[in-house]
């Protein structure tokens, strides 16, 4: 578990949050839709039998999507988890996402939540196989480093490399690490969800790592997440391995 090991600053609320809880927290959610379905309306059979479907499909590949229903009422939805995570953890982790999006998007007909361990997503309107651009929220580490002209590169340079051997593979996923110098490693994580076409995950992959200046510029740690992709660095390993 990342927080109990390691203590930057930045994250200090949301770890000291994340032991407290008894599961793992959200790392951000989204209540995008501004229509609203009504209790015991088809829509929310629909959503319900959607994410039964999802906790039987995603937890063994670590990625499922699927539809249910029939338009105006059908739902279409998906789940991702980290490339690492056990299929256990996984399903935890989108049994938790889903009731904890019932929760904070109280009858929206679209939301999507992230956690550390996966993402899910749901909406009315079709979604599967489109880049996501407008679901998409940044986290940093605020601790800062010496030499940021020199380490921005090098994230960059990790994290663009990584957005090729990621789209290059069966899982959309790649993780990597450098040497910085003697006593530093970069570590970092790219994933596309795997609805994507390969050239799509490496273009959804490219824009969020284009944003580094505007979320992460001279930050030990960042994260770029969005409903499609995500990446993350780290001075310290990120993924169980
Ligand atoms: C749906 O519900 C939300 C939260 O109660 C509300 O802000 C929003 O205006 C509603 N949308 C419509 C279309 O009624």
């Amino acid at each position: 578990m990342m927080c109990s090991k390691i203590i930057p600053l930045g994250f200090l609320l949301f770890c000291l949050f994340h032991h407290a809880a008894i599961g793992a927290s959200p790392l951000y959610h989204f209540c995008f839709s501004n229509e609203n379905y009504t209790a015991y309306s088809p829509y929310q059979a629909n959503l319900n039998q959607l994410l039964n479907l999802l906790y039987t499909k995603v937890p063994p590949t670590g990625f499922g999507f699927g539809s249910t229903g029939q338009y105006p009422n059908q739902v279409n939805g998906l789940a991702l988890c980290r490339g690492d995570v056990s299929s256990n953890n996984c399903k935890t982790c989108v049994i938790d996402a889903s009731k904890e999006l019932g929760e904070r998007c109280p009858n929206r007909k679209g939301a999507i939540i992230w956690y550390d361990n996966c993402m899910l997503k749901y909406s009315n309107k079709k979604f599967i196989g489109q880049i996501d651009n407008a679901n998409k929220f940044y986290m940093w580490n605020v601790q800062e480093v010496d030499n940021p002209t020199r380490f921005n590169e090098k994230v960059k340079q990790l994290l663009s490399g990584l957005s090729t051997t990621a789209s290059s593979n069966p899982k959309l996923y790649s993780t990597g690490v450098v040497e910085l110098d003697k006593s530093r490693k970069l570590y970092g994580l790219v994933q596309c969800t795997r609805d994507l076409s390969k050239s799509d995950c490496k273009k959804c992959l490219d824009v969020a790592i284009s944003e580094l200046p505007n979320c992460c510029d001279a930050k030990q740690g960042g994260r770029v997440v969005g409903g499609s992709c995500n990446f993350r660095y780290e001075l310290y390993p990120i993924v169980s391995s």
